[in-house]
């Protein structure tokens, strides 16, 4: 079968400012996770390259370009799971790590837990080797001005998210070409959250989940509301009940709006290759790659096809 690569940059109100740099990013980590994927190389590992992709980037939310807390810190969630063996890492309120997939991956492998948090998470980072970076390395510019602007969250998350909630998170899902599946969401959370606060991304099921009898899913979106309705284990629920991937996904936002609120974004894909990119706020970036074919887009209903190589 052949293999499949979506990446989302967030679902928020992207200003035009970030617009050509947020589509940017995601093509060239969707291009970088479908490297993996051409070579052979298995879906779990074509997310985390994405995904570290898209943390180096300072134009995301996640990694480099993180959303800075109340105190004016950096605190990182990020999520990476194997759907051929359910198999899960997380780390959450983390710090000081550029790229949380990756220690989100090192907790999988290495540990005998799902999730480590905070300092737990660092001391861990550290002693498999993980070199850190200063606050000041990971916050961008924009960020630092408009976390300047919004002292307070509810009023920064109103002003700059004029639709309803949130500047966010980054994710992958894959299937590769022996029809495993594999997600991973990374994070800085929203801007002035309090400190320690975890939203949907570095938890099961919410802000991801992968499973090979369905398919894998990567949320972006308001946390709180993604966490109140399981929103990637409700997509696949659907896929479950015969729902297609596309129906599937705007269902679970749907409800998502009506029953919490909420608005955001998901990416899924099947095990057989079908995917959608889909989302309830002004605009999310994304790119999918397959075969020969980048897709991308940023406003609702756009879908630009482009030669991959
Ligand atoms: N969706 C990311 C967050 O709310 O933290």
């Amino acid at each position: 079968m052949s293999a499949v690569l979506v990446v989302h940059g967030g679902a928020w109100a992207i200003p035009d400012e970030l617009a050509k740099a947020s589509v940017d990013g995601v093509k060239a980590a969707a291009r970088k996770g479908f490297v993996v994927l051409r070579d052979d190389g298995r879906a779990l590992e074509a997310v985390e390259a994405a995904v570290k992709a898209l943390e180096d980037n300072m134009v995301f939310n996640a990694g480099h370009g993180a959303t800075l807390n109340v105190d004016g810190e950096v605190e990182l969630d990020a999520i990476i799971m194997d759907g051929r063996t359910l198999n899960c890492g997380a780390v959450s309120s983390v710090k000081n790590i550029p790229n949380p997939v990756s220690l989100a991956r090192a907790v999988m492998e290495k540990t005998s837990h799902v999730m480590l948090t905070g300092r737990g998470a660092n001391l861990f980072a550290e002693s498999v080797g993980f070199s850190t970076v200063t606050t000041h390395a990971l916050v961008s510019e924009f960020e630092r001005k408009e976390w300047e602007c919004h002292k307070t969250y509810a009023a920064g998350v109103l002003e700059d998210f004029n639709t309803q909630w949130t500047h966010d998170t980054v994710g992958a899902v894959a299937v590769d070409s022996s029809g495993n599946v594999a997600c991973a969401t990374s994070t800085g959370g929203i801007r002035n959250k309090m400190v320690g606060r975890v939203g949907d991304s570095s938890i099961i099921g919410c802000g991801a989940y992968a499973d090979n009898l369905s398919g894998a899913v990567s949320c972006t979106g308001h946390g709180e509301s993604i966490l109140k309705v399981t929103l990637a284990k409700l997509i696949l629920s659907h896929v479950e009940q015969g729902k297609s991937v596309a129906d599937a996904s705007d269902l679970a936002l749907q409800y998502m709006g009506e029953r919490v609120q909420g608005a955001g974004g998901v990416i899924t894909v099947s095990p057989s290759g079908k995917w959608a990119a889909t989302f309830t706020t002004q605009r999310m970036a994304w790119a999918a790659a397959e075969n020969d074919v980048l897709w991308s887009g940023l406003d609702p209903n756009e879908r630009k096809k482009e030669n991959l190589n």
